[in-house]
């Protein structure tokens, strides 16, 4: 007897009726775009409309009974449900969406996502990997050397994110520098983690999922640049000892994710080796500046680290996600990370180079995201990537040169801008003081108008100095400048329009 399943038996005709239709969706997805003819997406005031729209609630609905026994007709109500999810998300491709620090991603971009779905492997091993394995091994050695990392073990891995990137960091920083934990878990250590008061919150969560809880990261007060103060670090680290801590870890940020500050790197560097610390860079943002000749110079003394987190995901357009670890010696991920696996490693450690990558995470199953970066590179090479990095810094400049001549707007940000975001107030009546809620329902009107108005998509955030200062200035307008396609003419149009709405409010 033959056991047969009736599934995926004509899987080459369906893969035709359902790519093929979807591929022309794409592209005409993007051509409305380009063409002026689809806005940034809608703005929803309840999230659960869209349960409304996706027909989620209704019993009877097409969900209900294609969940029970399947589409009937897969490739019209596939490609329907293709159509409406393309309708109801934010198009990242608009050049008007400045909202994040990541944006749309490109042409090579979907090919690559699209190969790895079609290849959907999982790269925690090379037997079932193995062109990705080892494009991945040359991808990270070929990143960790633009980081000054080019020593004979110099590499990384990718993770899903900045944030898994910081956090496994972390992991590492304490496996090496105090082996026994691996084993024996913090036992009688009081770690202790330094970082910027403006950093990102990932560095929080990494200490609490390591069991150092959220109270032994310090954060370390800025100055007037939001770049981590000196002075303030090694007091602190020299109080947080007397207290019977042991320090165990430096963040230093590149482009934190407010004002884009990058921290001193080459004097924190100095802190670490004076009291044993691992250093640690989260270049999630900003390290992708290494592609740029002209703006590199950000992240001098970054070839000190110990580790560095950088994320072609957000400053380079690759599809989300695609973050990277960099080391200067790379055998370290499985020395820290390594269990006896033998159901899943198979003599996988070889002298010098380890191929099967999720001996050296604490995950298992892995998407190879560096395959991502690996095309796109190709694709632009560094002088694409040095183009798309110098177009956005003197756009964004291009942007506070303007609201430095309007009277109203009022940066918050105002020195040579470090990264690509511009943070700001704009006040229509800039003899009368705006009180912080003003400020704040100020802000939030004009965000959320530009929003309806289907031209931009634009966040706005807290003052990060008033924390520190006390004062309650409310939350201002942070724009970022990260795609090619934003031009000094759009950039006209977005301050006007701010003017206009503000006016009108
Ligand atoms: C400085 C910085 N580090 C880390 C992260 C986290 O990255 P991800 O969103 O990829 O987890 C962010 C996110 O914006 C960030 O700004």
């Amino acid at each position: 007897m033959t056991i047969e399943c009736s599934l995926e038996k004509n899987r080459v005709q369906e893969l035709e009726q359902l790519l093929k239709p979807a591929v022309d969706l794409i592209i005409n997805y993007v051509k409305d775009i380009d063409n002026g003819k689809r806005d940034i997406g809608p703005r929803f005031e309840n999230p659960k409309d869209l349960y409304n729209i996706f027909e989620l609630n209704n019993l009877g609905s097409l969900f209900e009974q294609s969940v029970q026994t399947g589409s009937e007709d897969p490739s019209v109500e596939i490609l329907q449900v293709f159509q409406k999810v393309l309708n109801n998300s934010i198009s990242t491709w608009h050049p008007g969406f400045m909202d994040k620090l990541y944006v749309g991603t490109n042409p090579i971009g979907v090919l690559s996502d699209l190969l790895l779905s079609v290849l959907n492997t999982n790269s925690h091993v090379f037997t079932v990997s193995p062109a990705l394995s080892a494009i991945e091994r040359k991808v990270s050695q070929k990143y960790a050397s633009m980081f000054g990392f080019n020593g004979k073990y110099a590499g990384g891995l990718t993770f899903s994110g900045g944030s898994w990137s910081n956090i496994t960091s972390m992991q590492i920083a304490r496996s090496i520098k105090y082996p026994k934990t691996k084993i024996e878990g913090n036992g009688n250590h009081k770690f202790a983690i330094y970082t910027s008061a403006h950093s990102h919150y990932s560095i929080e969560k990494s200490a609490i999922l390591l069991g150092f809880g959220a109270n032994s990261v310090f954060k370390i007060p800025v100055n007037e640049n939001g770049e981590m103060s000196m002075e303030f670090l090694e007091k602190r680290i020299l109080s947080t000892i007397d207290d019977g801590y042991t320090p165990l870890y430096i963040n230093a940020t590149a482009g934190t994710t407010v004002f884009g500050s990058f921290d001193p790197f080459t004097e924190i560097s100095k802190i670490c080796s004076k009291y044993n610390i691992w250093f640690h860079i989260d270049g999630s943002w900003g390290g992708n500046v290494i592609f740029s000749d002209i703006h590199k110079k950000r992240l001098e003394g970054c070839q000190l680290a110990d580790s560095i987190t950088v994320s072609p995901h957000k400053m380079l357009g690759v599809p989300t996600t695609c973050s990277f670890l960099l080391l200067p010696d790379e055998r370290i991920f499985t020395q820290s990370n390594s269990l006896n696996a033998p159901y899943l490693f198979h003599n996988s450690i070889d002298d010098d180079e380890n191929f099967d990558l999720a001996n050296g995470t604490m995950g298992c199953g892995r998407r190879a995201d560096s395959l991502k970066m690996y095309l796109s590179w190709l694709y632009y090479g560094n002088e694409g990537f040095a183009k798309r990095i110098n177009h956005s810094y003197e756009i964004a400049n291009y942007f506070v040169s303007k609201l430095n001549n309007i009277k109203g707007f009022k940066l918050v940000n105002n020195f040579p801008i470090p990264c690509l975001q511009v943070c700001f107030y704009y006040n229509p009546k800039p003899d009368v003081k705006l009180s912080g809620n003003e400020n704040t329902a100020l802000t939030r009107k004009i965000a959320i108008a530009l929003h309806k108005s289907g031209e931009f998509l634009i966040d706005y955030a807290p003052n990060p100095n008033d924390s520190i200062t006390g004062e309650d200035n409310g939350e201002f307008f942070r724009c970022v400048f990260n795609s090619p396609n934003i031009t000094s003419d759009l950039v006209d149009k977005l301050v006007n329009h701010i003017v206009e709405l503000a006016n009108d409010l």
